[in-house]
């Protein structure tokens, strides 16, 4: 893991840069939400979450016909000097079982994955110094 500092917003318009024709030839609308408040400052390893990020999108774009594709960025909790921040991705294509989410990509063990009981949506949880 290399840590470096990085901005929130450089690493969700390049996720934006890299899905946004793909869901648009399918004729899928796709949605960025953030949390108001959310840290966007922050000391990581953006590559690594850029990854993460972009295997869940290309899911989401992969296993859905039609509807939508939701990015949602949340604060799990903020703190002066770190946060984990929760990001989500929700589609309204066929789901996927607790199987298939435990074989999610699972890149180190500083990103623990969120259990979720809903389908269709791939959460994970970022762990992050604030700068
Ligand atoms: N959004 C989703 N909707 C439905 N099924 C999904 C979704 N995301 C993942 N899956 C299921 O989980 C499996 C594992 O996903 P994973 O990203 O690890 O592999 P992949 O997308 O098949 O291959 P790769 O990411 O290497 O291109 C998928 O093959 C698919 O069956
Ligand atoms: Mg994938």
């Amino acid at each position: 893991m290399k840590k470096i500092d990085f901005n929130l917003n450089g690493v969700l318009d390049n996720l934006a840069g890299l899905i946004t024709a793909k869901a648009r030839e399918k004729g899928l609308e796709l949605r960025f939400n953030l949390a108001s408040g959310l840290p966007v400052f922050l000391n990581g390893d953006p590559l690594r979450l850029g990854r993460i990020l972009l295997n869940l999108a290309n899911n989401a774009v992969k296993f859905t016909e039609k509807g939508e594709i939701e990015i949602s960025i949340s604060g799990l909790e903020i703190q002066p000097h770190k946060a984990l921040l929760k990001f989500e991705v929700r589609d309204t294509g066929i789901g996927l079982s607790k199987g298939q989410q435990a074989k999610l990509f699972i890149p180190s063990t500083r990103q623990t994955p969120q259990p979720q009981d809903v389908t269709a949506v791939q959460a994970w949880a970022f762990q992050s110094a604030k700068i």
